[in-house]
């Protein structure tokens, strides 16, 4: 058991999951750890090295050539695909989101960064935000938060910033595959974010958490 404390978000795409999560990180003064942005990476090299995402094998292969490292700098979590790394835009890309969930649905990918993730808890009280969080890289944590919005909502987010990104397919894929599907994880308190202003979805988010017994 670790000494530290963490905070699970989890959620579909688009939901407001890391923008709730950093505005807790910077009002609470904690680390913020962004999982997708691992996923992400992966998925960025696989690409990159023409490998066909559905190709499991070598997807699997590529795990074992690569040292993957990563961190948390300036609030950013960074991941290190051997002595490159991925800028934020890079991982954010059209082809990044279309291929990600097939990477994702891959248990030995998840194995590997699960592990990571966990690492962070060793060095202070922590939110990270994801699918598994809550099911899978804590479950023990007390402080379980699944964010939600409306499919349409969720679109219209993710169209306003200009990404081509089919949400409903990724959620599809995410919810459906058989490695850590993203569920709402036992205990966790939901949020609709639907209806809601950023500021109120934190504000609310914030309340559960201290009726959970979190204490800045
Ligand atoms: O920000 P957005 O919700 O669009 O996606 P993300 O959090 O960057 O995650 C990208 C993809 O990574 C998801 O669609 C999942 O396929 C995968 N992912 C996952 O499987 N488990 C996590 N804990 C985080 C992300
Ligand atoms: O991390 P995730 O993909 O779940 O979502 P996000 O990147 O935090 O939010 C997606 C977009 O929706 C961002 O541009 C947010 O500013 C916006 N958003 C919003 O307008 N209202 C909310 N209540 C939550 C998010």
């Amino acid at each position: 058991m670790s000494e530290f404390r963490a905070i699970a978000i989890d959620g579909p795409a688009a939901s407001g999951k890391s923008t709730v999560a950093r505005r807790l990180a910077e009002d609470w003064g904690m680390t913020m750890v962004n999982s997708g942005a691992m996923y992400r990476a992966v998925t960025w090299e696989v690409l990159r090295r023409g490998i066909n995402p559905s190709a499991t094998g070598e997807v699997i292969a590529l795990l074992s050539e690569v040292d993957w490292g990563c961190l948390v700098r300036n609030g950013q979590t960074v991941m290190q695909v051997g002595d490159v790394e991925p800028t934020m835009k890079q991982l954010k890309a059209d082809e990044v989101n279309g291929a990600v969930s097939l990477i994702a649905a891959i248990p030995e990918v998840r194995e590997l960064l699960v592990q990571k993730q966990r690492e962070f808890l060793t060095k202070g009280d922590l939110v990270m935000e994801g699918r598994d969080i809550g099911t899978v890289v804590f479950p023990d944590t007390p402080y379980k938060v699944f964010v939600t919005a409306s499919e349409e909502v969720r679109r219209q987010r993710r169209a306003a910033e200009g990404a081509e990104d089919a949400v409903e397919e990724r959620d599809k894929l995410d919810s459906q595959r058989k490695a850590s599907p993203l569920r709402v994880a036992e205990g966790a308190v939901v949020v609709d974010s639907s209806e809601l202003a950023i500021d109120e979805v934190v504000a609310q988010v914030k309340d559960e958490l201290i009726q959970l017994g979190w204490k800045e």
